[in-house]
Parts: structure tokens; C-alpha cells; sequence
């Protein structure tokens, strides 16, 4: 029996909005003098913007008021929302556009499940409103991935049970929540920058068979 909803990631799955949320905390870290790399990025992926400031400044060994922080996290926003203008319909990420057509010819139900709160305008920028039956954003979640709120909230929406859902997924708290949902997961990279994802890991989207995926 396959899978009956597919519940896609959006930053670094669909699109490759990862990049822009790095070269963005970069801008904003080297203003501030702030040490900051791509392994510190890996880290951030799939968590919310307050959470993945603590953890640059954690790595940095940095220390910042809370009343201080809202003024950084803003600040890469901007910048953020600056590239994200430079989104098209062409900026998906290889196979994205082709899965969700076939799986929406088989009637898989799918959602978009990301904790940004921009996802919302990266998904009319790129044009796949139309394809999905949900979106679950960072404005309409508590707890930010691993936990696996916006996962249940995202299978409640199209009316499945956790384990009628693959989730698809570019970030180590991606997979953590999707396990904690009791869903099952496919991740998008590579065994070594997903090693919960247990080897079940493609490059992206074009790598997996449709079928493959709701397996
Ligand atoms: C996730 C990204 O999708 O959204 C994270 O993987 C990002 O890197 C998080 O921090 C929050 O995004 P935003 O757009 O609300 O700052
Ligand atoms: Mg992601």
C-alpha cells in the first residue's frame, strides 16, 4: 500500500532558499564581526530564526542581550527578503516541480511544511500554490523542528494520519521530527550531512521515482 500524502520541506527540498538564508547570517555576522561558516549553516537548517541565532552566537562563543537580538535576526531578515525577490518559477530545485505534478496526477495529498515564516511569499514566488493542498509555515507552529509540530499540524490539514505521510527533508531536525511525528522520511543530500536519515538519502528530487518516494 503506498503512502498517501507527501509532506515537502521547503528551504533546501523545493527550493534553494538554503543558500540565501546562509549568504544572508553571513552578511549580517561579518557586519557584526561574528564568526560564522557553512558547517555552523548546516546546523541551522530547519530551525527558527531566534533559535538559529543562539546557535551562531553559541559556536562564536558570543554572548548578546535578548533585547539585542531582534535587532540581528531582523537585520538578516532583510537581507533575506532582498534575495528571496530574486525568486522565479526557474529557481526549484531539480525534480521539484516534476514530483509534485506526478504526485498530484496519483492524488497524493501534499503539503508544504516549513518553519519560515517566508514561506508563504517563496511559494508564490516560485509558483506552486496551485500544486499543494496545505501549507504549515513558522507563523502557525509553537516549537520549530525537531519538534514535530508542524509535521502533525501538516497531516491534520489534509486529513491523513501520521503514518499515511512521507516527509521529505533537507535538515537533521527535519528527520528528528519526522520520526517524532511517527511519519516516514526520505532525505534530500547526502548520508554523511543526514546521518539520522539512516541511508534513505537522495541528492534531490530528480533521484527518486515517484512510487519510490510514497514506498
Ligand atoms: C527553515 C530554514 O526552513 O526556516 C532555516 O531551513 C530557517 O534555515 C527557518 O532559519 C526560519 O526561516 P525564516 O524565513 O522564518 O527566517
Ligand atoms: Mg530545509
Amino acid at each position: 500500500m503506498l503512502l498517501q500524502g507527501a509532506l515537502f520541506d521547503l528551504d533546501g527540498v523545493l527550493v534553494s532558499t538554503d543558500e540565501y538564508h546562509y549568504r544572508s547570517w553571513k552578511k549580517m555576522t561579518e557586519e557584526e564581526g561574528i564568526a560564522f561558516d557553512r558547517k555552523v549553516n548546516h546546523r541551522l537548517r530547519g530551525v527558527s530564526r531566534l533559535e538559529s541565532l543562539n546557535i551562531i552566537l553559541e559556536e562564536a562563543g558570543v554572548e548578546v542581550p535578548e533585547e539585542k537580538k531582534s535587532a540581528l535576526t531582523d537585520r538578516k531578515n532583510a537581507y533575506y527578503r532582498e534575495l528571496l525577490k530574486d525568486l522565479t518559477p526557474d529557481s526549484t530545485l531539480p525534480g521539484a516541480r516534476e514530483m509534485l505534478t506526478a504526485l498530484g496526477e496519483r492524488g497524493v495529498k501534499i503539503a508544504v511544511a516549513s518553519s519560515s515564516k517566508n514561506a508563504r511569499t517563496i511559494v508564490a514566488q516560485i509558483g506552486i500554490e496551485d500544486m499543494l493542498d496545505a501549507i504549515v509555515d513558522g507563523t502557525e507552529i509553537e516549537r520549530s523542528k525537531p519538534d514535530p509540530e508542524v509535521f502533525l499540524k501538516a497531516a491534520e490539514r489534509v486529513g491523513l494520519t501520521p503514518s499515511q505521510c512521507v516527509v521529505i527533508e533537507d535538515a537533521e531536525a527535519g528527520i528528528e521530527a519526522a520520526k517524532a511525528a511517527g511519519m516516514k522520511f526520505v532525505g534530500i543530500g547526502t548520508p554523511e550531512g543526514l546521518p539520522n536519515a539512516e541511508g534513505r538519502v537522495v541528492a534531490s528530487l530528480a533521484e527518486i521515482s515517484p512510487d519510490a518516494l510514497l514506498q
